[in-house]
């Protein structure tokens, strides 16, 4: 697979504290496979769980696109020819996500609006109860792009037991409170999404970028999968966090700890 950026990162660590700005800017060109970004999603409140805390406050939606923008662009050229972009965002702004990765990729680079359904949370008496979030992929080179369907379980009589290609509306739980994999973090992922993104969209030994990794998720998946994890986050915290959960998945390689 090329170039590891990984060694490139001045202080040695797959995961360190950056701002995804200066971390894409120091990213050889065409040495990332899969660019996964889970960044906040402009709630207008700060996010706080027992195990840290990050800001997620706009001035305005336009503003906060304009942060995005300017990050997925600075990152593009990081990506190989037959890489990808997985932008993880939610109903407030998927909408305009789209229209900003069609300018910055081009229409024809939209490969799936992916729907992770998550089911837990509360419902309205106003509205349908919103249970899923957006994940936008969009590749490099329609015509070269890597892509290893994931299957999971069929669910019809007729094929109970056998497996069956995922479609775009993946169905797997957030994390409960009483997960191992609970890290406390703030919004934290589940690994059994990421597994799959991970796994679908970047090949064996391949290098998966996560330049808001939190509590590193991303990273875990990627590690426990054989690709190469590398990743930034503002926060110091959640640093720790990945790297400490990083060490755990290396030492159990092939299997999500
Ligand atoms: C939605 S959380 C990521 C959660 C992560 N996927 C997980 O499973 O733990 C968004 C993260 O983006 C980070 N962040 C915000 N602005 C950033 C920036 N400019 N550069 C890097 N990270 C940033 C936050 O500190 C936060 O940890």
């Amino acid at each position: 697979m090329g170039g590891r950026p990984a060694q490139q990162w001045s202080d040695g660590g797959a995961a360190r504290v950056a701002d995804w700005l200066d971390a894409a800017a120091a990213l050889p060109p065409a040495s990332v496979d899969l660019v996964y970004a889970d960044p906040p999603f402009s709630t207008g409140k700060a996010r706080t769980g027992p195990a840290g805390r990050y800001a997620d406050t706009w001035p305005s939606l336009s503003g906060y696109l304009a942060w995005l923008r300017e990050r997925v662009a600075a990152t593009i050229p990081a990506i190989r020819p037959t890489g990808s972009i997985l932008l993880h965002v939610d109903w407030r702004t998927s909408h305009r996500v789209r229209v900003l990765l069609d300018d910055l990729l081009g229409p024809d680079r939209f490969v799936n609006h992916l729907v992770w359904s998550y089911g837990l949370g509360g419902s309205s008496p106003r509205r349908f109860a919103r249970k899923h979030d957006d994940i936008l992929f969009y590749c490099i080179d329609p015509g070269r792009y890597w892509f290893d369907p994931p299957r999971v379980p069929a669910t019809s009589n007729r094929l109970r037991g056998l497996k069956k290609k995922a479609t775009d509306v993946l169905d797997i739980p957030s994390i409960n409170n009483m997960a191992a994999e609970r890290t406390g973090y703030p919004t934290q992922k589940p690994l059994a999404l990421l597994d799959v993104l991970v796994r679908a969209c970047c090949p064996p030994g391949g290098v998966v970028l996560d330049p808001c990794c939190g509590s590193g998720t991303a990273l875990v998946a990627a590690a426990a999968a054989g690709r190469v994890p590398v990743g930034c986050d503002m926060n110091p915290r959640a640093v720790e966090l990945a790297r400490r959960r990083l060490l755990l998945a290396t030492a159990h390689a092939g299997s999500i700890p």
